[in-house]
Protein backbone atom coordinates (compact mmCIF):
# COMPACT_ATOMS: atom_id res chain seq x y z
CA UNK A 1 0.00 0.00 0.00
CA UNK A 2 1.69 3.62 -0.65
CA UNK A 3 0.86 5.57 2.09
CA UNK A 4 1.13 8.96 0.15
CA UNK A 5 -2.40 7.99 -0.70
CA UNK A 6 -3.62 6.12 2.18
CA UNK A 7 -6.64 8.62 3.08
CA UNK A 8 -9.24 11.34 1.65
CA UNK A 9 -12.27 12.66 2.55
CA UNK A 10 -14.08 9.90 1.26
CA UNK A 11 -11.99 7.15 2.77
CA UNK A 12 -14.35 4.58 4.96
CA UNK A 13 -14.68 4.04 8.22
CA UNK A 14 -15.06 0.55 8.40
CA UNK A 15 -17.35 -1.06 11.75
CA UNK A 16 -14.79 -3.83 11.54
CA UNK A 17 -11.63 -5.41 11.30
CA UNK A 18 -10.83 -6.03 7.91
CA UNK A 19 -7.48 -6.57 6.67
CA UNK A 20 -8.18 -4.07 3.27
CA UNK A 21 -9.46 -0.94 5.92
CA UNK A 22 -7.69 1.80 6.83
CA UNK A 23 -10.05 3.22 9.53
CA UNK A 24 -12.20 1.14 12.00
CA UNK A 25 -14.36 2.43 15.15
CA UNK A 26 -16.02 -0.42 16.57
CA UNK A 27 -18.99 -0.14 18.83
CA UNK A 28 -18.99 -2.38 21.62
CA UNK A 29 -16.32 -4.10 24.17
CA UNK A 30 -12.65 -3.87 23.43
CA UNK A 31 -12.12 -7.37 24.24
CA UNK A 32 -14.34 -8.49 21.33
CA UNK A 33 -12.90 -6.51 18.77
CA UNK A 34 -9.51 -7.48 19.54
CA UNK A 35 -10.44 -10.82 19.53
CA UNK A 36 -10.79 -10.26 15.23
CA UNK A 37 -7.75 -8.76 15.48
CA UNK A 38 -4.72 -10.94 13.48
CA UNK A 39 -1.60 -12.00 15.69
CA UNK A 40 0.98 -9.44 15.16
CA UNK A 41 -0.85 -7.33 13.46
CA UNK A 42 -0.32 -3.97 15.17
CA UNK A 43 2.75 -1.27 15.67
CA UNK A 44 1.52 0.74 18.07
CA UNK A 45 -1.33 0.30 20.69
CA UNK A 46 -1.78 3.50 22.38
CA UNK A 47 -4.82 3.78 25.08
CA UNK A 48 -5.68 5.90 28.27
CA UNK A 49 -8.01 2.98 29.65
CA UNK A 50 -10.81 3.82 32.53
CA UNK A 51 -9.01 4.35 35.96
CA UNK A 52 -11.72 2.89 38.00
CA UNK A 53 -13.13 6.34 39.46
CA UNK A 54 -17.01 5.37 38.69
CA UNK A 55 -16.98 8.10 35.65
CA UNK A 56 -19.84 7.57 33.60
CA UNK A 57 -18.76 5.63 31.24
CA UNK A 58 -17.18 3.17 33.99
CA UNK A 59 -18.42 0.90 36.79
CA UNK A 60 -16.35 1.54 40.39
CA UNK A 61 -14.97 -2.03 40.70
CA UNK A 62 -12.55 -3.60 43.27
CA UNK A 63 -9.02 -2.78 42.24
CA UNK A 64 -7.79 -6.50 42.16
CA UNK A 65 -11.22 -6.97 39.86
CA UNK A 66 -9.98 -4.07 37.76
CA UNK A 67 -6.66 -5.07 37.73
CA UNK A 68 -7.60 -8.56 36.30
CA UNK A 69 -9.84 -7.44 33.63
CA UNK A 70 -7.12 -4.89 32.43
CA UNK A 71 -5.52 -7.63 32.46
CA UNK A 72 -7.46 -9.70 29.98
CA UNK A 73 -7.35 -6.55 27.51
CA UNK A 74 -3.59 -5.99 27.66
CA UNK A 75 -2.63 -10.22 27.39
CA UNK A 76 -4.97 -9.67 24.00
CA UNK A 77 -3.27 -6.47 23.36
CA UNK A 78 0.38 -8.29 23.37
CA UNK A 79 -0.94 -11.37 21.00
CA UNK A 80 -1.73 -8.30 18.38
CA UNK A 81 1.34 -6.78 18.97
CA UNK A 82 3.96 -6.58 16.10
CA UNK A 83 7.37 -8.06 17.50
CA UNK A 84 9.11 -4.26 16.40
CA UNK A 85 5.69 -2.43 18.49
CA UNK A 86 5.04 -0.94 21.29
CA UNK A 87 2.38 0.29 24.13
CA UNK A 88 1.79 2.98 25.24
CA UNK A 89 -0.58 2.57 28.78
CA UNK A 90 -1.81 6.06 29.89
CA UNK A 91 -2.66 6.44 33.27
CA UNK A 92 -2.99 8.61 36.42
CA UNK A 93 -4.46 8.00 40.12
CA UNK A 94 -7.13 5.71 41.43
CA UNK A 95 -8.21 7.15 44.19
CA UNK A 96 -10.12 5.67 47.25
CA UNK A 97 -11.37 7.53 50.08
CA UNK A 98 -9.31 10.13 50.01
CA UNK A 99 -5.87 7.91 49.32
CA UNK A 100 -4.04 7.53 46.06
CA UNK A 101 -2.69 4.56 44.09
CA UNK A 102 -0.69 5.50 41.25
CA UNK A 103 -2.11 3.17 38.30
CA UNK A 104 0.76 2.66 36.87
CA UNK A 105 2.85 1.21 39.91
CA UNK A 106 -0.48 -1.34 40.18
CA UNK A 107 -0.35 -2.40 36.57
CA UNK A 108 3.36 -2.09 35.67
CA UNK A 109 3.99 -5.81 36.91
CA UNK A 110 1.29 -7.48 34.59
CA UNK A 111 3.45 -5.86 31.65
CA UNK A 112 6.07 -7.23 33.01
CA UNK A 113 4.77 -10.58 33.68
CA UNK A 114 3.57 -10.94 29.92
CA UNK A 115 7.23 -10.43 29.14
CA UNK A 116 7.18 -6.96 27.71
CA UNK A 117 10.15 -4.24 28.07
CA UNK A 118 9.48 -0.92 29.61
CA UNK A 119 11.51 1.85 27.49
CA UNK A 120 10.12 4.80 29.12
CA UNK A 121 7.84 6.22 32.13
CA UNK A 122 7.21 9.38 30.42
CA UNK A 123 5.55 12.11 32.88
CA UNK A 124 3.00 14.09 31.35
CA UNK A 125 2.89 17.70 32.78
CA UNK A 126 0.02 19.62 32.61
CA UNK A 127 -0.84 23.17 34.29
CA UNK A 128 -5.20 22.56 34.89
CA UNK A 129 -6.96 20.59 36.97
CA UNK A 130 -8.91 20.06 40.19
CA UNK A 131 -7.72 21.69 43.06
CA UNK A 132 -7.26 19.15 46.05
CA UNK A 133 -8.05 20.74 49.33
CA UNK A 134 -6.06 17.65 51.57
CA UNK A 135 -2.98 17.06 49.01
CA UNK A 136 -1.36 18.69 46.54
CA UNK A 137 -3.10 18.94 43.46
CA UNK A 138 -2.31 16.33 40.82
CA UNK A 139 -0.88 18.11 37.44
CA UNK A 140 1.08 14.96 35.98
CA UNK A 141 0.24 11.87 34.89
CA UNK A 142 1.60 8.74 32.85
CA UNK A 143 2.64 7.32 29.80
CA UNK A 144 4.04 3.51 30.88
CA UNK A 145 5.88 2.60 27.06
CA UNK A 146 6.71 -1.20 26.54
CA UNK A 147 8.08 -3.19 23.54
CA UNK A 148 7.94 -5.98 22.92
CA UNK A 149 11.10 -6.96 21.91
CA UNK A 150 14.41 -5.34 22.05
CA UNK A 151 14.00 -4.55 18.39
CA UNK A 152 11.84 -2.13 18.21
CA UNK A 153 11.07 1.19 15.81
CA UNK A 154 12.32 4.61 17.44
CA UNK A 155 12.17 7.00 14.98
CA UNK A 156 13.62 10.12 17.13
CA UNK A 157 14.54 12.45 14.14
CA UNK A 158 10.52 13.49 13.91
CA UNK A 159 9.96 14.12 17.32
CA UNK A 160 13.23 16.29 18.25
CA UNK A 161 12.52 19.55 19.70
CA UNK A 162 14.25 23.06 19.50
CA UNK A 163 17.73 23.38 21.67
CA UNK A 164 17.82 25.76 24.68
CA UNK A 165 20.93 26.86 23.13
CA UNK A 166 21.84 26.34 19.28
CA UNK A 167 24.44 28.70 18.97
CA UNK A 168 26.80 26.67 21.43
CA UNK A 169 30.26 25.24 20.11
CA UNK A 170 32.31 22.68 20.74
CA UNK A 171 35.56 24.81 23.15
CA UNK A 172 38.05 22.30 22.89
CA UNK A 173 38.97 18.93 20.83
CA UNK A 174 38.83 17.99 17.15
CA UNK A 175 35.49 19.54 16.83
CA UNK A 176 36.72 22.87 18.53
CA UNK A 177 34.69 25.89 17.03
CA UNK A 178 31.83 23.80 15.58
CA UNK A 179 28.35 23.75 16.19
CA UNK A 180 27.85 20.77 19.04
CA UNK A 181 24.26 20.17 18.45
CA UNK A 182 22.07 18.13 16.66
CA UNK A 183 20.69 20.50 14.23
CA UNK A 184 17.04 18.67 14.19
CA UNK A 185 17.03 19.52 17.42
CA UNK A 186 16.85 17.51 21.02
CA UNK A 187 15.73 14.81 22.00
CA UNK A 188 12.12 15.38 24.01
CA UNK A 189 12.88 14.08 26.99
CA UNK A 190 10.40 11.96 29.57
CA UNK A 191 8.85 14.80 30.73
CA UNK A 192 6.56 16.21 28.07
CA UNK A 193 4.53 19.52 29.02
CA UNK A 194 1.35 19.29 27.13
CA UNK A 195 -1.72 21.43 27.75
CA UNK A 196 -4.84 19.04 29.09
CA UNK A 197 -7.82 18.85 26.91
CA UNK A 198 -10.34 21.50 29.55
CA UNK A 199 -13.03 23.69 29.06
CA UNK A 200 -11.01 26.21 26.88
CA UNK A 201 -8.63 23.84 24.77
CA UNK A 202 -9.83 23.97 21.20
CA UNK A 203 -10.37 20.21 20.75
CA UNK A 204 -12.52 19.98 24.16
CA UNK A 205 -15.88 17.91 23.47
CA UNK A 206 -18.29 16.70 25.91
CA UNK A 207 -16.31 13.67 26.61
CA UNK A 208 -14.99 14.03 30.44
CA UNK A 209 -11.00 12.56 29.74
CA UNK A 210 -9.99 13.50 26.21
CA UNK A 211 -6.05 12.97 26.13
CA UNK A 212 -4.88 15.82 23.30
CA UNK A 213 -4.10 14.90 19.54
CA UNK A 214 -0.39 16.36 20.43
CA UNK A 215 0.13 13.65 22.68
CA UNK A 216 -0.70 11.34 20.64
CA UNK A 217 1.28 12.22 17.26
CA UNK A 218 4.80 12.46 19.18
CA UNK A 219 4.32 8.91 19.91
CA UNK A 220 2.63 7.98 16.71
CA UNK A 221 5.64 9.94 15.08
CA UNK A 222 8.72 8.46 16.98
CA UNK A 223 6.91 4.78 17.09
CA UNK A 224 5.99 3.59 13.48
CA UNK A 225 6.51 3.99 10.09
CA UNK A 226 3.71 5.10 7.76
CA UNK A 227 1.20 2.63 6.85
CA UNK A 228 1.25 0.82 10.25
CA UNK A 229 -1.38 0.04 12.10
CA UNK A 230 -2.14 1.88 15.54
CA UNK A 231 -4.65 0.77 18.07
CA UNK A 232 -6.40 2.56 20.76
CA UNK A 233 -8.82 -0.05 22.74
CA UNK A 234 -10.56 2.86 24.45
CA UNK A 235 -11.14 5.04 21.76
CA UNK A 236 -12.89 7.53 23.78
CA UNK A 237 -13.54 10.40 21.26
CA UNK A 238 -11.14 8.99 18.22
CA UNK A 239 -8.26 10.95 19.54
CA UNK A 240 -5.64 7.71 18.63
CA UNK A 241 -6.98 7.51 15.27
CA UNK A 242 -6.84 11.28 14.39
CA UNK A 243 -3.58 11.21 15.29
CA UNK A 244 -2.63 8.35 13.25
CA UNK A 245 -4.70 9.54 10.46
CA UNK A 246 -2.47 13.28 10.17
CA UNK A 247 0.77 11.13 10.09
CA UNK A 248 -0.68 8.65 6.94
CA UNK A 249 -0.96 5.25 9.81
CA UNK A 250 -3.69 3.39 9.53
CA UNK A 251 -6.23 3.74 12.89
CA UNK A 252 -8.86 1.49 14.61
CA UNK A 253 -10.24 1.38 18.34
CA UNK A 254 -13.34 0.21 19.82
CA UNK A 255 -15.77 2.45 21.87
CA UNK A 256 -18.55 1.44 23.99
CA UNK A 257 -20.57 4.40 24.64
CA UNK A 258 -22.92 4.74 21.56
CA UNK A 259 -22.79 8.86 21.80
CA UNK A 260 -18.92 8.55 22.22
CA UNK A 261 -18.80 6.24 19.06
CA UNK A 262 -20.67 8.79 17.38
CA UNK A 263 -18.39 11.53 18.36
CA UNK A 264 -15.09 9.50 17.46
CA UNK A 265 -16.72 9.11 13.90
CA UNK A 266 -17.17 12.47 13.45
CA UNK A 267 -13.82 13.82 14.65
CA UNK A 268 -12.51 11.47 11.89
CA UNK A 269 -14.45 12.78 9.27
CA UNK A 270 -13.49 15.93 10.02
CA UNK A 271 -10.06 14.68 10.22
CA UNK A 272 -10.52 13.48 6.74
CA UNK A 273 -11.89 16.39 5.17
CA UNK A 274 -9.09 18.69 7.26
CA UNK A 275 -11.49 21.06 9.37
CA UNK A 276 -10.86 19.49 12.48
CA UNK A 277 -9.72 21.66 14.88
CA UNK A 278 -6.39 20.56 17.29
CA UNK A 279 -4.00 22.23 19.28
CA UNK A 280 -0.87 22.08 16.80
CA UNK A 281 2.16 19.82 18.58
CA UNK A 282 5.05 22.65 18.33
CA UNK A 283 2.43 25.41 19.89
CA UNK A 284 4.96 27.03 23.27
CA UNK A 285 2.90 26.76 26.19
CA UNK A 286 0.81 30.02 27.17
CA UNK A 287 2.17 32.52 29.28
CA UNK A 288 -0.26 34.74 30.62
CA UNK A 289 1.67 37.27 31.69
CA UNK A 290 3.69 37.21 28.54
CA UNK A 291 0.79 37.03 26.51
CA UNK A 292 -0.38 40.67 27.99
CA UNK A 293 -3.41 39.03 29.93
CA UNK A 294 -5.15 41.17 32.11
CA UNK A 295 -6.54 38.67 34.29
CA UNK A 296 -2.59 37.89 35.32
CA UNK A 297 -2.76 40.89 37.20
CA UNK A 298 -3.71 40.50 40.67
CA UNK A 299 -6.72 42.55 41.74
CA UNK A 300 -5.16 42.59 45.42
CA UNK A 301 -2.85 45.28 46.51
CA UNK A 302 0.82 44.59 46.88
CA UNK A 303 0.59 44.64 50.21
CA UNK A 304 -2.08 41.99 50.46
CA UNK A 305 0.58 40.25 47.81
CA UNK A 306 3.45 41.06 50.14
CA UNK A 307 1.99 39.31 53.06
CA UNK A 308 0.89 36.37 51.63
CA UNK A 309 4.66 35.63 49.68
CA UNK A 310 6.67 36.48 53.09
CA UNK A 311 5.51 33.33 54.27
CA UNK A 312 7.31 31.13 51.72
CA UNK A 313 10.67 33.35 52.40
CA UNK A 314 13.51 32.14 54.46
CA UNK A 315 14.06 34.82 57.16
CA UNK A 316 10.13 33.83 58.09
CA UNK A 317 11.61 30.42 58.94
CA UNK A 318 10.39 29.74 62.52
CA UNK A 319 7.76 32.50 62.78
CA UNK A 320 4.06 31.60 63.05
CA UNK A 321 2.23 31.71 60.34
C1 LIG B 1 -10.32 7.58 29.47
S1 LIG B 1 -11.48 7.40 28.20
C2 LIG B 1 -10.50 7.51 26.74
C3 LIG B 1 -10.60 8.85 26.07
C4 LIG B 1 -9.76 8.95 24.82
N1 LIG B 1 -8.35 8.81 25.11
C5 LIG B 1 -10.00 10.27 24.11
O1 LIG B 1 -9.04 11.03 23.87
O2 LIG B 1 -11.17 10.57 23.83
C6 LIG B 1 -11.90 5.70 28.24
C7 LIG B 1 -12.96 5.32 27.27
O3 LIG B 1 -13.07 3.91 27.24
C8 LIG B 1 -14.44 3.55 27.05
N2 LIG B 1 -14.57 2.16 27.54
C9 LIG B 1 -14.64 1.73 28.82
N3 LIG B 1 -14.65 0.39 28.88
C10 LIG B 1 -14.59 -0.05 27.60
C11 LIG B 1 -14.55 -1.33 26.99
N4 LIG B 1 -14.57 -2.45 27.73
N5 LIG B 1 -14.46 -1.41 25.66
C12 LIG B 1 -14.42 -0.28 24.89
N6 LIG B 1 -14.47 0.96 25.40
C13 LIG B 1 -14.54 1.08 26.74
C14 LIG B 1 -15.19 4.60 27.83
O4 LIG B 1 -16.52 4.74 27.38
C15 LIG B 1 -14.34 5.86 27.59
O5 LIG B 1 -14.84 6.62 26.51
Amino acid sequence: MNPQCLFSEKTAIAPEFSGSASIVVYGGDCLDFIRSIPDEAVQLIVTSPPYNLGKEYEKRLDLALYLRQQEQIIAECVRVLSPRGSICWQVGNYVDRGAIIPLDAVLYPIFSNLGLRMRNRIIWHFEHGLHCRRRFSGRYETILWFTKSDEYVFNLDPVRIPQKYPGKKYFKGPKAGQYSCNPLGKNPGDLWVIPNVKNNHVEKTEHPCQFPVELVERLVLSLTHEGDWVFDPFLGTGTTVIAAIRHQRRGMGAEMFPKYVTLARARIQQELAGTLRTRPMDRPIYDPQKAGNSLSVSPWGKEMQKSTFTRFEPDCLGKPL
